[in-house]
């Protein structure tokens, strides 16, 4: 099935999503405003990337054209496993089909509050189903024990039975990435999921994106404004400043000024301030030893 639009003959090599020149304007009344200047960005099968930058720098409206929820402006072009999502503008009439490879989430209101855990995370499914099936909501023994098996693996199995609206965000958070688990996404877009959440939920959530990466081979794009979660769970990170991608490459090679640049006045909300405290009882005229290079 895959490639049935594109040149590429073997799925396998087929990079996750292509963004090909994307650029997004915004139109009101007021004034028109250029969101994304001609982005261009490969994100290879089975990675994790982190997608940082300040507020505004166009993070969310880069994932929303991916999933096909915003049309670009004329010109740009992109593909998820090598099928169009949207070229010059136009969605693919084949995009549903597509969107269930997808699993999205957001930094809240992922779930259905009044059903259960369990529930929600079977929702995961419903994609798969004879449209029959669909319409009785009924699932099989076997679906039943592999969304069990899934909130077991984000680690909230005993919550299964629990109305949704009554767990942590943190909680939420999982049970949605345990719902991408049952949908089978081969793709996970997830929009700043840790944003309202306290460390330690912050930290269990990133652990189980993490974890559907390196075990299922999940490609994940996550829009991360605290750097630390991305430099620490994320191979590759990808800035954008003001609709453009700034900074592409590993972790490491995030310098303090390129971070202090990105963030500007948000930077101690990023996390960054502490990154490199500046001693006070040294003083700055005293050389800085040179690090000795293995290798
Ligand atoms: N639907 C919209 N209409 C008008 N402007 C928008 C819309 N969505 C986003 N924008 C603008 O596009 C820019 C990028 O926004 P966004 O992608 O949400 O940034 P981020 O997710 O990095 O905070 C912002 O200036 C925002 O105000
Ligand atoms: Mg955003």
């Amino acid at each position: 099935m895959g490639g049935m639009n594109t040149p590429h003959s073997s799925p396998t090599d087929l990079p996750a999503v292509e963004v090909l020149s994307l650029s997004k304007t915004f139109s009101t009344a007021f004034r028109k405003h250029r969101a994304l200047h001609e982005v261009d960005l490969r994100i290879e099968s089975g990675s994790m990337v982190g997608l940082i930058g300040a507020s505004g720098s166009g993070k969310s409206t880069l994932l929303r054209h991916i999933t096909g929820l915003v049309r670009s402006d004329s010109g740009g072009e992109i593909r998820v496993f090598g099928q169009t999502v949207q070229n010059n503008g136009r969605l693919d009439p084949h995009i549903r089909r597509l969107r269930r490879e997808v699993g999205f989430i957001f930094q809240q209101f992922n779930l259905v509050d009044r059903l259960t855990l369990l529930t929600n995370v079977l929702v995961g499914r419903l994609a798969h189903m004879p449209f029959h099936r669909r319409m009785l909501g009924w699932f099989t023994g076997a679906e039943i024990q592999q969304a069990m098996a899934a909130l077991d693996r984000v680690g909230i199995g005993i919550h299964a039975g629990q109305r949704a609206g009554t767990l942590s965000g943190g909680q939420q958070q999982r049970a949605a990435i345990a719902r991408a688990m049952m949908q089978e996404a081969k793709l996970i877009l997830a929009d700043e999921p840790i944003a309202s959440l306290d460390p330690e939920s912050s930290r269990r959530v990133m652990e189980a994106l993490s974890d559907v990466n390196r075990i299922d081979g999940t490609t994940v794009v996550v829009c991360l404004h605290q750097v630390e979660f991305a430099k620490r769970y994320c191979q590759r990170i990808v800035a954008l400043k003001a609709g453009r991608i700034v900074f592409d490459g590993v972790p490491d090679a995030l310098t303090h000024d390129l971070l202090t640049d990105l963030y500007g006045s948000e930077a101690d909300d990023a996390g960054i301030a502490q990154q490199r405290p500046r001693p006070s009882h040294i003083p700055h005229t005293a050389p800085i030893p040179a690090m000795p290079r293995v290798g």
